[in-house]
């Protein structure tokens, strides 16, 4: 699809919870250690909600995003959030986060797409706004999932950690003199993107998630946890992600050389490592918040942007490369000009 107008992320936010629990931490209560969780995934320490829910980070987020990009709630016209960990399976968690914020005038849903959550979320707004249906949506991914967790399971537990981040993206004039208003120069915003799914490997990360309570249903108990076949999800990530960024680029007439950042979805320092050995590019170019963060699924791309926006990485013209992968099995990626 040709760009009609440029959508650009014009603001970033995103929230911890204060909890750290650090790999030690873990050891004392399951059979770990930090040398086996950090070899394998270069992950030292995650934080875990007590007391916050996944709609009081997602706000939160959105809050600096909206502060960050110069704009009131009342000027956003639609709210997304990538989540599998809402508060309620019923109000969403776009909707708790419009309540939250006062953002009286959006429309507001979320997107189920796990680890890619907050890349699909962002991809439907881009295509919102293109559409010219909108033009100031607020993105979400936020996750608690400490709360979906097999604690007893260490292969899966460890790797795990709530967060929330967020990305205001607007259409933008891409010329700096007609744009005028503060924060809507900048880059030609998304450039490209690509999403894929795969629903019959879905069962390899998988999670119920609640009971079901129909009379008619014999023994209606069913695992709520997370569960997954690390080394299967491996494969699908080391295959499918390079694919798809090259798939992206190709979109973008861009080269890897080209692209200043892999902004990718934190699952395992491993995965990266392979990633970017497949697409020869430097591992430099990846930056990472695997070690303070672990694996916040949808919350983990959005999270790893602000970290990158407000350390003053991120420059006008620069092009980043953002992806995410994960249960579905889902990928999308996207290459932005900042
Ligand atoms: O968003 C996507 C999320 N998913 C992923 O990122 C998963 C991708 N997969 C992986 O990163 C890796 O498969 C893991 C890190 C999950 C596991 O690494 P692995 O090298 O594939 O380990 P393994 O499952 O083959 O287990 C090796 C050993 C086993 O012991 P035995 O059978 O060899 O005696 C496990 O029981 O490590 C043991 N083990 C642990 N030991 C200490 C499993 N978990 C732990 C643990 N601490 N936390």
């Amino acid at each position: 699809m040709e760009n009609k107008v440029a959508t650009r992320i014009t603001g970033t936010g995103s929230y911890l919870p204060e909890h750290i629990m650090t790999n030690d931490d873990l050891s004392k209560i399951m059979d770990t250690s930090d040398e086996w969780i950090f070899s394998r995934t270069g992950i030292k320490e995650r934080h875990l909600a007590k007391d916050e829910s996944t709609a009081f980070m997602a706000a939160k987020a959105g809050e600096k995003a909206l502060h960050d990009a110069g704009i009131e709630a009342v000027e956003v016209d639609l709210i997304i959030a990538g989540t599998i960990t809402s508060d309620y399976v019923t109000p969403s968690l776009a909707c708790e986060v419009q309540e939250k914020l006062g953002a009286v005038n959006a429309v507001a849903f979320d997107v189920n797409a796990a680890c890619a959550g907050f890349m699909f979320a962002f991809h439907t707004a881009h295509v919102y706004l293109q559409s010219g249906i909108y033009n100031t949506a607020l993105v979400l991914g936020a996750e608690s999932l400490s709360k979906i967790m097999d604690w007893k399971d260490r292969s899966t537990c460890v790797l795990f950690g709530d967060g929330a981040g967020a990305a205001v993206v607007r259409v933008c004039e891409e010329d700096e003199e007609k744009a005028g208003k503060k924060g809507l120069a900048g880059g030609r915003g998304i450039l490209a993107f690509e999403q894929g799914s795969d629903g019959g490997k879905g069962m390899v990360l998988n999670c119920c998630g609640r009971k079901n309570h129909n009379p008619l249903v014999k023994n209606p108990w069913m695992p709520s946890y997370v569960s997954m076949d690390g080394q299967q999800v491996y494969k699908f990530a080391v295959g499918t992600v390079p694919a798809s960024i090259q798939r992206v680029l190709d979109k973008a007439g861009l080269r890897v050389d080209d692209i200043k950042y892999f902004v990718l979805h934190q699952a395992n320092i491993r995965i990266l490592q392979s990633v970017a050995k497949r697409l020869k590019a430097d591992i430099g170019k990846f930056p990472s918040v695997l070690d303070h963060c672990g694996n916040m699924s949808a919350a983990s791309v959005p999270v790893l942007l602000d970290e990158m926006n407000r350390k003053g990485m991120l420059e006008k013209g620069d092009k980043i490369v953002m992806a995410g992968f994960g249960g579905g099995l889902t990928w999308a990626s996207a290459v932005v000009e900042w």
